[in-house]
């Protein structure tokens, strides 16, 4: 444990004053609430054995019925849900789960950088070496670099797309490409796929698991958390290949027995909203996407890529100063908060900026103060 760093949100928060009106450009979820339906639905619940009792392990059969339902009319992906997915505590335990259902210490688990570090926090704390694989200027995996990472030790390449930190939005045909060298290498696939309808544009989601025919390597992560906003239930769910529930079950059993009951009421009338619910507040999201890069393009010290998902910006800027200290400076004297790259182990002076918790007039005073603290800061 002594060699996975502190939780860096936490740490970054822990180091200094935090003024009462700071504007957060920090965490990552979204500023819209959960679905009426699925709130009653816990309520309706909340005094019957099964809505406040464990569940079985693998979660409600109805919930992953529904589920598989939803695989199969959004992506036309066919599960089984007696054997092939598992309701989690959201999609960081079913990251977890998996890494403990198919590793063994001192394997190699491949990210690609910038990377979402409770990931590669996972991957130390059960002695697993991550090794990180180069993205291009778009942040968009470089697969000849891909290729020369892999190692008899290699058992996992993690993907994440739409992604955290950088908004990219991996195309059909990389996932596919991944896909094939995980199976030419009897590797898995994990496959993180919370931010999958927070697309722009021409973007759109596909998820690798339509690329698995035999369903034999490939494990996608899904969370309610974003699309939902039900961050605060702790749920989400995996899809699987068939022959790993066994180990699946010990991890499951051992971390948390079972997903919340009330959380899997709640999802079981979210998910047949698809994107319907977050849809809503998409001109919100859209209008300050649109704003934040107009700005951005004024501000010569900042050099960015204009990505079409999830609700993250990544940027490099162009200065000598440590992104670590910039963060705590514009935090206490100019009352912004945005996480220095370091966090997604960027070595660079680099930002990710959040728009996802805030509303038009957040983010227009928020960079505004940005801009200003850049400037006097670099
Ligand atoms: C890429 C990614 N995966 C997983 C998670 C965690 O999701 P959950 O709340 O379902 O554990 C997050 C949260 O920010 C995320 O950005």
């Amino acid at each position: 444990m002594k060699q996975v760093r502190k939780a860096p949100i936490i740490h970054l928060l822990s180091e200094g004053f935090i003024p009462d009106d700071v504007i957060s450009f920090g965490q990552g979820i979204p500023f819209f609430g959960p679905p009426k339906t699925a709130v009653s639905e816990v309520e309706k619940n909340a005094s019957q054995p099964k809505g406040f009792t464990y569940s079985t392990d693998q979660g409600f059969f109805e919930l992953r019925c529904i589920i598989a339902e939803k695989l199969k009319k959004e992506q036309d992906v066919r599960v089984d849900p007696e054997t092939q997915i598992m309701v989690t505590a959201g999609a960081n335990q079913a990251f977890m789960n998996a890494l403990l259902a198919i590793t063994s210490p001192c394997d190699e688990i491949i990210f690609f950088t910038p990377t979402y570090f409770n990931y590669v926090m996972a991957a130390k704390m059960i002695g697993c070496k991550p090794v990180f694989s180069s993205t291009d200027k778009q942040f968009q995996p470089i697969f000849s670099d891909l290729e020369s990472k892999i190692t008899k030790n290699t058992k996992a390449i993690v993907t994440i797309s739409p992604n955290n930190p950088t908004g990219a939005v991996y195309p059909s045909s990389l996932l596919k490409k991944i896909n094939t060298l995980c199976a030419d290498h009897s590797l898995f696939h994990i496959s993180d796929e919370v931010y999958e309808y927070f697309v722009y544009d021409d973007a759109t989601h596909r998820s690798p698991l339509r690329f698995d025919s035999m369903m034999d390597h490939t494990i996608s992560l899904f969370s309610l958390s974003k699309s939902f906003s039900l961050s605060g239930y702790r749920i989400g769910y995996m899809v699987f290949p068939e022959n790993l529930l066994d180990e699946l079950l010990k991890a499951q059993d051992t971390i948390g027995i079972a997903a919340p009951s009330p959380s899997q009421f709640a999802a079981q009338k979210a998910i047949p909203l698809g994107s319907t619910h977050c849809k809503k507040f998409f001109s919100t999201l859209e209008n300050n996407r649109m704003y934040i890069q107009k700005e951005f393009s004024k501000l010569s010290l900042v050099e960015h890529c204009w990505t079409k998902g999830a609700y993250y910006f990544f940027f490099n800027l162009n200065t000598t100063k440590s992104s670590w200290s910039l963060a705590k400076k514009l935090i206490e004297n100019y009352k912004i908060i945005i996480l220095p790259g370091e966090m997604f182990d960027v070595s660079h002076p680099s930002f990710r900026l959040s728009y996802g918790n805030l509303s038009e007039e957040g983010v227009k005073k928020g960079l505004h103060r940005l801009s200003e603290g850049l400037e006097q800061l670099c």
